[in-house]
């Protein structure tokens, strides 16, 4: 994607492999700053709070987190406690434990002589195939897209929620993928962006990336998804992943069950982009899905751009008023029309997701 015209990906490698460069998504869409990464500790708060997050980054991110942390020690023991300290960062996105057994697996057979080479290499082959699966939703989504223009030809309304784009992955973005690929083939779209109390993803990720590629879109309160919907306004939902059990029940941002609901509802397809690595084949539904906690003060607060540059944080509820703050929710997959692939779009089922991905259905998702 680009970033002022200049393609640009979320992550990469320096020369010399002194540290990773990431973007702050923190100061986003105020200030566009970017951080070097360069010690395990570094890439762990990374990930923790948030400056870099989505599924499929925090799970890129994670795999150079290792190879940074066998840059003074590639013991055995070494790069077990990197995998073990990296997954404790984010519970509910599956890409991370995908991310570090993929590494895992490549790291420890090696001698430690060869650990640290191996480690970027495996890292760099892990975002390139990120953008190619990303690459692929995003075809098999547009056809989506294209249909319902040849439907009628008329602006397609997609709802999206939180931020599936290119900030979520190293590029493209999964339910952002398909959007993007519809507009540069001409399609006229307009994506509604629900805010996403409450870190406001959709509000300040998703509405700054789509801006920068030009796609029109309008940015709604979350709770303006049901009313929109009831007055014909979506054509059709987009939305991403963390986690997807093999039933196709999904685990994304929460308030994403809630949309889901209101398309049922309202007959409008709701659509969940999962690539392979979101796929947990371990869990038989989403019952078992980890549904992270996080801090209280995301809830009290919130963070905007008091003046040019300045971006701070004030206070919403009462100071005595206790928030809680789940940052997930499961949608069944009864609600959902179709799960979009990098290998097509199948029905949110058991069946239609070993039917894409047979070889690792019977297995677990390390070679999705
Ligand atoms: O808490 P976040 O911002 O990491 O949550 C991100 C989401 O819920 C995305 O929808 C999901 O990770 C899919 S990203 C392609």
């Amino acid at each position: 994607m680009n970033i002022h015209g200049t393609p640009t990906r979320t992550i990469r490698p320096l020369p010399g492999r002194g540290g990773v460069e990431i973007i702050d998504q923190t100061l986003l869409p105020h200030l566009l700053a970017f951080r070097i990464l360069h010690t395990l500790e570094d890439v762990a708060e990374a990930i923790a709070i948030m400056q870099v997050r989505g599924a499929p980054l925090i799970g890129a991110t994670a795999a150079y987190g290792v190879a940074l942390a066998l840059a003074e020690d590639a013991s055995e023991s070494r790069l077990e406690y990197a995998c073990g300290r990296l997954l404790a960062t984010r519970p509910t996105a599956v890409n991370l434990r995908w991310a570090l057994e993929r590494m895992h697996d490549c790291l420890a057979p090696l001698p430690a002589t060869q650990r640290q080479e191996a480690a970027w290499a495996e890292a760099a082959a892990l975002c390139d195939g990120d953008v190619m699966l990303n690459q692929s939703i995003g075809r098999h989504g547009m056809e989506l897209i294209r249909w319902r223009h040849e439907l009628s030809p008329r602006t397609v309304n997609i709802m999206t929620h939180c931020n599936a784009g290119w900030l979520a992955t190293v590029d493209w973005g999964t339910a952002l993928a398909p959007v993007y690929a519809a507009f540069d083939t001409g399609i006229p779209v307009h994506v509604w962006v629900s805010e996403t109390r409450p870190r406001n993803q959709g509000a300040a990720l998703t509405a700054w990336e789509l801006a920068q590629h030009g796609v029109p879109h309008t940015v709604v309160a979350d709770n303006a998804a049901g009313h929109l919907m009831q007055h014909g306004q979506v054509d059709l939902v987009i939305v991403g992943a963390d986690r997807a059990a093999s039933n196709g029940d999904v685990a994304n941002k929460v308030g994403t069950y809630l949309k889901a609901l209101a398309a049922h509802d309202n007959g409008v397809p709701f659509y969940v982009a999962v690539p392979g690595p979101t796929i947990d084949w371990r869990l038989a539904d989403g019952s078992g899905i980890p549904i992270e906690e996080r801090p209280a003060s995301e809830v009290t607060h919130i963070q905007g751009e008091a003046e040019a540059g300045n971006v701070m944080s004030v206070r919403l509820t009462p100071v005595q008023s206790v928030a809680a703050n789940p940052a997930f929710d499961v949608t069944p997959a009864r609600l959902i029309t179709g799960l979009i692939t990098e290998r097509g779009v199948c029905p949110a089922t058991r069946q239609g997701l070993t039917n894409l991905h047979s070889e690792a259905g019977a297995s677990d998702s390390r070679t999705a």
